[in-house]
């Protein structure tokens, strides 16, 4: 046999390697999350999230001049409020926690853009994602306060605001509610297909925002379900959304995949806190190289077909990008 034509592969060089990459990673689709407790003074690490920190609102610039200090641009904030209640109050307030640290960080960083949680889990004396009656949320009446939220977090300063609560028609009321406020140019990023996962531990620890009695089940998405994601992806798209998102990441690489094939919306990915940490708590039992554990999984969310990706490990994958280790 005359195997001088036989097709060969490419030698894996480093630099062939780099040419051919299939995935490209910028630090510009990127997102990290930013955790500001109005109790507070100062920074402290937050005991479930190894390596993150709860801010006071006299250093959240801090964790804006880490982010850029690392080409990260894109930041999303998270608000633990002085005092909750029944309806979430202190979540609309013109000096609630979130409202005060965008005017703050607007003016120090305009070149950070900043997207705020739309939810009522952190402001609710039970924790749910909405106004209760009965024990239930409360579907309608609590589209009225997440769009008061999405205004005066606007009217403050986000640059788009990310509705994380999953109630029906949640797009359509923020839209119509940000343009009455004359704020047109305020995007709109739905945590569209949210599943009811249980890699939220740690961000509920984090954010003070795991729910009083019972679960989310009623509300977010069933782990089952892929084509319930498109319903829930075609729903927002169709009220306004500018940006679809598939929450958690790791365990709904399929979902990210199809909703990228078939929505033209940019796509984002959440990468969760009980995704980061299990790389972290793997790699402190030193069961696992915490660096490469990184690199390899955010790959996987961009190479599925992910936009943008919001994750705790934004500054040291910018960094990764730079070296040239991935991207
Ligand atoms: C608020 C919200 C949650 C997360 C983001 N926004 C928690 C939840 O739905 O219980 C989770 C983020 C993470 O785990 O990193 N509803």
């Amino acid at each position: 046999m005359d195997l001088t034509h036989r097709p060969r592969r490419l030698r894996r060089t480093d630099a062939i390697r780099r040419l051919c990459r299939e995935t490209r990673l910028s630090p510009d689709a990127l997102i990290y999350p930013i955790f500001v407790d109005e109790t507070l003074s100062g920074v402290r690490p937050i005991p479930s999230l190894l390596g993150q920190n709860h801010y006071g609102l006299d250093s959240v610039c801090r964790a804006a001049e880490a982010c850029l200090g690392q080409g990260v641009t894109h930041a999303i904030l998270f608000g633990l409020p002085a005092a909750k209640d029944e309806l979430g109050s202190s979540a609309w307030a013109e000096d609630g926690v979130i409202q005060r640290a965008l005017r703050t960080l607007k003016e120090r960083f305009p070149e950070l853009y900043l997207i705020t949680d739309v939810c009522m889990c952190e402001y609710t004396s039970h924790g749910h994602c909405g106004v209760l009656r009965d024990r239930e949320v409360d579907n309608d009446r609590t589209l009225n306060y997440l769009a008061r939220i999405a205004v005066s977090h606007a009217a403050a300063g986000a640059d788009m605001v990310a509705p994380s609560d999953m109630m029906d028609g949640h797009v359509a009321a923020l839209r119509a509610a940000l343009d009455q406020a004359g704020l047109q140019s305020t995007a709109i990023m739905a945590y569209s297909a949210k599943y009811a996962s249980a890699f939220y531990g740690p961000f509920r620890d984090a954010a003070g925002s795991a729910p009083a009695f019972g679960d989310r089940r009623g509300y977010q998405m069933d782990p089952h379900n892929a084509r319930e994601a498109l319903r829930e992806c075609a729903l927002d798209a169709a009220e306004g959304a500018d940006i679809l998102m598939v929450k958690p990441a790791l365990s709904y690489l399929d979902v990210i995949r199809t909703c990228a094939d078939r929505f033209e919306a940019p796509l984002c990915a959440y990468s969760v806190s009980g995704e980061y940490a299990m790389i972290k708590s793997a790699a402190a039992a030193g069961l696992l190289d915490e660096y490469r554990a990184m690199c390899e999984t955010a790959l996987s969310v961009f190479r599925a077909g992910a936009d943008m990706l919001i994750t705790y490990f934004a500054k040291e994958l910018a960094e990764a990008i730079r070296r040239g280790d991935i991207g």
